[in-house]
């Protein structure tokens, strides 16, 4: 049973582990680190449900290999609280107008959809609603909420 030394630092905290070369980022956070806020939906890149921050950026982490980010930074939704401070457990500005906007109806593709709103204020690039929509639509939602989650966004980024 082959396993690699990597080590990932994973909403702050740098753990060394050992891994399978063929395990995906989804399921080392899922299954090995019981950090399952991450969701698995479709498991092949077109859903969005399991988005994650990689160095600030968002990654489908079921369509990466743990081993190819070895030494990265991770963030998953239950670290974009600690994103705010060192020990901060104030929601990020994005979760916070997720609520005010009511903007999911099951909650299965919010981790996803918050995340990856998080990506995208990182690249500073959407402004209007239809940036906001076009730089979202790798982020399904089956309920339908997307009104309610670009209103959320659209406030954040204003
Ligand atoms: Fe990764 Fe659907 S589970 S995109």
């Amino acid at each position: 049973d082959q396993r690699i030394d990597i080590s990932l630092t994973i909403n702050g905290e740098t753990r060394a582990l050992q891994v399978a070369p063929w395990t995906t980022l989804l399921d080392l956070l899922r299954e090995r680190l019981d950090l399952t806020g991450t969701k698995k939906g479709c498991d092949h890149g077109q859903c969005g449900a399991c988005t994650v921050l990689v160095n600030g950026t968002r990654v489908n982490s079921c369509l990466v290999l743990a081993v190819m980010k070895d030494g990265a930074e991770i963030t998953t939704v239950e670290g974009l609280a600690s994103l705010q401070g060192p020990g901060s457990n104030a929601l990020h500005p994005l979760q916070e107008a997720f609520i005010e906007h009511d903007a999911f109806q099951c909650g299965y593709c919010t981790p996803g959809q918050l995340c990856s709103s998080v990506g995208l204020l990182n690249e500073g690039h959407a402004k209007s609603r239809e940036e906001i929509r076009e730089a979202m639509s790798g982020n399904i939602c089956r309920c339908g909420a997307y009104t309610n989650i670009v209103d959320a966004i659209e406030d954040v980024m204003q």
